[in-house]
């Protein structure tokens, strides 16, 4: 089979300015016996995008228009912003009731059901702005990490857009964008700052020390925090429409958080890692053995019953939230070895509209005289407008890919990126998550961008 088809069926292409290395390839157990069909069709071959960009007429920094779309998981959603941080407009679609039916995320359902409301929302999004494709500087686009069938949807219509308007593409990292999102927020926030990310997929603590440079300081061995929130609410017969966070969130505010000792995971573990796969086993056992039945919607629970769950919700909270502040206080100490300047601790991803766990963090972070920036809950769960935001950086940067072409080709594959590191591990957080190396598809977005800028020299 041909290279290319094969790269085709698996969702890959190179990148204009992301080099697509032999470790890629080597991973996909797939040999680079013909070099020549990587070349993505729709764009010359160089390792780096920036002699592209130049030819591309740009409008003033200040002045981009530029339209994110974000399709990574459950939500649909799209959003216009300007490089002057103005939110021009934001609308996001959510699968609420693919949630209630499925209790999580199916992918091929999720990915049905952004094929339904794609073009509405990115329609309602330009509709909301006041505005029409012709006047975009750009359209940014998440291209991982997250499920490929959900991702293929809003990269095709980025694809289509950019191509009809020929407008040029940037790629974005959804964990990048779910942290650079603060510095929209919080002008004042300048690199280097930290970041704590909490999502349904993802625990990252990280050390940003410039746009595209992230030092991975810990994440999760197994479960992220979102995904144990979801499972308690699901098991405790939750009403599942907003997602098991804050179901919990508002549950655990009835209980006694002392009331069930739930231990806390990795204690003996001196790193910043996570693991909530144990916790859920834990949560999961108080459950069976307090006979609660899930079956039972909560809203027809007894009181007696009502507050048995109550209990175990804020208990379960309690504890998860307990094992992100140690992580928290160990990443401050050794990314203040790394860069005594930082001054900021970002904490972002949908569990960071938590209200309980935003005031917790607040403390550990005062502690250390540190300041806590959390962006307002609408821009903590998957947004457009942080794909748009960090689509902006980057375009500033002169990182994005020229307009593919107007008419869709059969050579033209979609760059998808289901599993990328946002950075490479710190050397000290490594050994304890040597597992975690297995699960590495893509370089890091870190790797690749400092490969392209040593192109540059
Ligand atoms: O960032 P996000 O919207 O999507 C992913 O990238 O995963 O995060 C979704 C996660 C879900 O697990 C959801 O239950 C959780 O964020 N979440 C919350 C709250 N709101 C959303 N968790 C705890 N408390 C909340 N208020
Ligand atoms: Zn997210």
């Amino acid at each position: 089979m041909a290279l290319s088809s094969t790269l085709s069926r698996l969702n890959l292409i190179p990148r204009p300015w992301l080099p697509y290395t032999v470790t890629t390839l080597r991973a996909l157990k797939l040999k680079p016996h013909k070099p020549q069909l990587l070349r993505p069709m729709w764009a010359p071959l160089t390792l780096s995008s920036f002699s592209v960009s130049a030819q591309i007429h740009r409008p003033q920094d200040d002045n981009l228009v530029v339209l994110g779309i974000e399709t990574s998981c459950d939500d649909t959603a799209a959003a216009v912003v300007r490089s002057s941080g103005e939110i021009l407009s934001q609308v996001v679609s959510s699968q609420a009731d693919l949630l209630v039916r499925y209790g999580g995320v199916a992918p091929k359902m999720a990915e049905e059901a952004h094929l339904q409301v794609i073009d509405q929302v990115v329609q309602e999004a330009l509709n909301q702005a006041n505005l029409s494709e012709t006047d975009l500087s750009a359209v940014a686009v998440t291209i991982g990490p997250g499920l490929s069938l959900c991702l293929r949807v809003g990269v095709q219509k980025a694809r289509k857009t950019a191509g009809s308007f020929n407008l040029p593409i940037i790629g974005v990292h959804h964990m990048e964008a779910h942290a650079l999102v603060a510095r929209l927020v919080e002008r004042e926030l300048q690199f280097p700052f930290m970041a704590l990310l909490i999502s349904g997929g993802h625990n990252l603590l990280i050390l940003a020390q410039g746009l595209g440079q992230y030092i991975q300081l810990g994440t999760s061995i197994d479960d992220a925090i979102g995904e144990a929130y979801d499972k308690t609410a699901k098991w405790l017969g939750l009403d599942m429409r907003r997602s098991g966070g804050p179901a919990i969130e508002e549950l655990a505010r009835e209980g006694d958080a002392e009331s069930i000792k739930f231990s806390i995971p990795m204690k003996q573990h001196k790193d910043c890692n996570f693991s909530y796969a144990g916790l859920k086993t834990q949560v999961r056992m108080a459950i069976e053995s307090r006979n609660i039945n899930a079956e039972i919607p909560i809203s027809c629970a007894s009181s007696q019953d009502r507050r048995s769950r109550a209990d175990i919700a804020a208990s379960f909270q309690r504890v998860a939230v307990l094992h992100l502040e140690e992580k928290c206080q160990r990443a401050i100490e050794w990314a203040l070895k790394i860069e005594p300047s930082i001054k900021h601790l970002v904490v972002s991803g949908g569990v960071a509209s938590n209200q309980y766990v935003r005031a917790r963090l607040d403390q550990v972070v005062k502690k250390n005289s540190l300041q806590l920036v959390c962006p307002p809950p609408s821009l903590c769960t998957d947004n457009g407008v942080m794909v748009a935001w960090t689509g902006i950086e980057h375009f500033r940067m002169g990182r994005f890919d020229p307009p593919p072409p107007a008419v869709e080709s059969e050579d033209f594959v979609y760059d998808l990126r289901p599993r990328w590191p946002l950075g490479e591990e710190y050397a000290e957080g490594r050994s304890e998550a040597r597992s975690l190396r297995k699960a590495r598809i893509h370089p890091s977005l870190t790797s690749i961008i400092q490969a392209s800028l040593q192109q540059q020299h």
